[in-house]
């Protein structure tokens, strides 16, 4: 297996170009693409860009737009969801219906039945066409946690410190909530297309990691190795080794 494609870039400008224009692609030949998308900084100026092409030609009127991940207990008009920010960032500058939008919903009495009903859905559509992923600093993808199995299904996961820890800048002096809902390893690893986003010196270890360790739930990013059609767009301060492609 000839393993992610691999696209290092010299600036952030850069990384948000090539993100967006990849995702772009992918829509044109998929307009009704189902598409899993992580928040977090890493996309985030690939969707600015990408709500550029949507206002110069991309049809995005088709596609269809999941969740990625959710704190528990966080409820969709709190401003510290994820599900708001993917709507700010995402769903509402590409003009995307609210009803084209699959919720990961963390804010109920039972959500090991939102989490069935989630993964219902990403079925119904026939699995994710295009999964936009961040990189964890420990290798999760969504809220994937060491260890995660790649058989995983959506659920609910107790965060890693790490993860407290890199989400705390978002909370705003706020504690972050220990738990978190996530799509499964499982459908993003089955997502026809992954483009992974990385950035920064932080992100440069776990990275060669991903790339470098036999796939392990240890650095669950390490079973994209195996995928057929994953592309990983990283700045040259998060790579340590020398490109194998473009
Ligand atoms: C967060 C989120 C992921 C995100 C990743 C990387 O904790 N759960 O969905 O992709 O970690 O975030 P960032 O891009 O801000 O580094």
């Amino acid at each position: 297996m000839a393993g992610p494609h691999i696209t290092v870039v010299d600036d952030a400008s850069d990384l948000d170009r090539r993100a967006a224009a990849l995702i772009a692609s992918t829509i044109r030949s998929r307009p009704d693409a189902s598409i899993v998308a992580a928040t977090g900084s890493s996309p985030i100026g690939a969707y600015r860009l990408l709500a550029r092409h949507a206002r110069t030609g991309l049809d995005v009127g088709h596609v269809r737009v999941f969740q990625l991940d959710e704190y528990l207990g966080v409820g969709s008009g709190d401003d510290r969801s994820l599900f708001e920010w993917m709507m700010r960032d995402l769903v509402s500058p590409l003009g995307i219906s609210r009803d084209r939008v699959v919720r990961l919903d963390a804010s109920g009495h039972d959500p090991a039945r939102a989490c069935r009903e989630y993964d219902g859905a990403v079925c119904a559509a026939g699995g994710f066409d295009l999964a936009i992923l961040g990189l964890g600093l420990n290798g999760h993808l969504g809220f994937n946690e060491p260890p995660s199995d790649p058989t995983s299904a959506t659920r609910v996961v107790r965060l890693s410190r790490e993860s407290s820890e890199s989400n705390r800048p978002y909370w705003g002096g706020r504690a972050v909530p220990d738990r978190a809902m996530t799509a499964g390893l499982s459908s993003l690893l089955a997502a026809r297309r992954v483009i992974v986003v990385v950035s920064g010196a932080s992100k440069r270890d776990i990275l060669a990691r991903t790339l470098r360790e036999p796939p392990t739930p240890w650095v669950p990013a390490s079973f994209l190795q195996q995928h057929a059609d994953a592309h990983i767009v990283v700045d040259r301060a998060a790579w340590s080794e020398r490109p194998r492609s473009d």
